[in-house]
């Protein structure tokens, strides 16, 4: 399967009312024979101006932490569940989200064939996993999709609202955060 046909296959989904609202698709984005992929949620308001995956505050809270474990963002592959932003950011019910990855998501994980994936955030590894359990509970943990190992940890929208909100408790989750991802990267380098 070409790369280049599901990226143009995304530009052009009307499959769902999500679209109505923005009119613009997100592809995902990074190295297509990465050894470690990231999955996010949905697009958010900087993301559907610059039609690029997490490149506003929690895209600036991972390339952060990517730099800081020496991971070049070019690198890895970035993509997420959902590839509209859900009007007013209101997150799609699950079911959506599983819609729109069962049509591009997944088809892209057998493409990028990663060594590991990390989930960003509980909507994720919801898909890849079936955890529904909450976050504190599932981080850092691996399970499979398949017989990729995959990661959950934080989402950094969640990282960037608590660091205005209870700066002890951003320290600890990010530590965390930092942790899984580089057991990731530890797992990928191994595989
Ligand atoms: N949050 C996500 O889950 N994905 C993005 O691309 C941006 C923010």
């Amino acid at each position: 399967m070409l790369l280049e046909e599901i990226i143009k296959e995304i530009a052009i989904c009307r499959a769902c009312d999500i679209w109505e609202h923005y009119k613009i698709n997100v592809p995902p984005e990074g190295n297509w024979t990465a050894r470690l992929m990231f999955v996010g949620r949905d697009p958010g308001r900087e993301e559907i101006e610059q039609g690029r995956p997490f490149v506003g505050q929690a895209g600036r809270k991972l390339d952060a932490l990517l730099k800081s474990l020496g991971i070049d963002r070019k690198a890895v592959f970035i993509s997420n569940l959902v590839k509209c932003r859900p009007l007013n950011n209101i997150a799609p019910p699950f079911a959506r989200a599983k819609f729109c990855a069962d049509r591009f998501l997944k088809r892209e994980i057998e493409v990028v064939s990663p060594k590991v994936i990390v989930c960003l955030g509980a909507e994720a590894a919801r898909y890849l996993t079936g955890q529904v359990g909450v976050m504190s509970r599932i981080r850092g943990s691996v399970y499979k999709y398949g017989e990729i190992p995959v990661i959950p940890t934080w989402h950094p929208s969640y990282l960037v609202r608590l660091e205005k909100m209870d700066p002890e408790a951003y320290a600890d989750r990010a530590w965390e955060m930092y942790y899984d991802v580089e057991k990731a990267l530890n797992m990928a380098d191994e595989e």
